[in-house]
């Protein structure tokens, strides 16, 4: 049995449910709400690698919120701070994947520990976890921000491995971003890469042990 690492946002919950807040709030086209949720989503995941890099780090909360501002501004798009207050507050309610609690819940059964390993803050996995109903089946939830840095660094995947006080190599991460899953086997983790869009692997850093396309997919073959 092994220490599991579920990445939160991408893997476990689904970041692109924040284009229903955009199309409420921003009142664009469809196509417009999608053009500023991969920009915002991109930026966020950039900014946090070079907050990382700059030594400069900031909650990923703080993160995500610039990332935003500037998704906004790359399309000529400026709501007040209450509509921006209102598309950042999606965050806290996206979407669980099909499959999140019938796949940590048989991970559990089996006798894993089952945690989340994300680079959000603690307050926004706390309040994220508890609207997914997926608290209640996790063992505890680990934030790069007792490290203050960001994964892909491997002092992330190392915090976690001491937090489950198990050698990296008992420890397996289990993400949808083909750049986590690349860092963790760098760090010396086992890998689940949940590859949902068939991309093709990183060039960069380690290939993943083993590849699935959905979450009970995952439990199928650790179970
Ligand atoms: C996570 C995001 C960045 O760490 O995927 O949950």
């Amino acid at each position: 049995m092994a220490g599991l690492c579920f990445d939160m946002y991408g893997t476990l919950c689904d970041t692109s449910s924040v284009r229903a807040r955009l199309g409420e709030v921003l009142d664009v086209p469809d196509r417009l709400v999608a053009a500023v949720d991969e920009t915002w989503r991109r930026k966020q995941l950039q900014y946090s690698y070079q907050s990382a890099q700059m030594d400069d780090y900031e909650p990923f909360w703080t993160v995500t919120s610039h990332a935003l501002d500037y998704a906004l501004a790359a399309y000529d798009l400026d709501p007040d701070a209450e509509a921006r207050d209102r598309i950042r507050d999606a965050y806290d309610h996206l979407e669980p994947f099909p499959g999140a609690v019938e796949a940590l819940t048989r991970l559990s059964e089996a006798g894993h520990d089952v945690v989340v390993l994300s680079n959000g803050d603690p307050a926004m996995l706390e309040r994220l976890a508890a609207n997914a109903g997926l608290a209640p089946h996790l063992d505890d939830v680990l934030s790069a921000d007792a490290v203050r840095t960001f994964k892909p660094d491997p002092a992330v995947y190392e915090h976690a491995a001491e937090a489950l006080d198990r050698p990296l190599d008992d420890c397996r991460l289990i993400s949808s971003n083909a750049w986590d899953v690349a860092g963790a086997g760098n760090a010396g983790m086992a890998t689940t890469w949940v590859n949902r869009s068939r991309d093709p692997p990183e060039t960069i850093g380690a290939r993943p042990d083993r590849e699935v396309s959905t979450l009970p997919a995952v439990a199928d073959d650790l179970s």
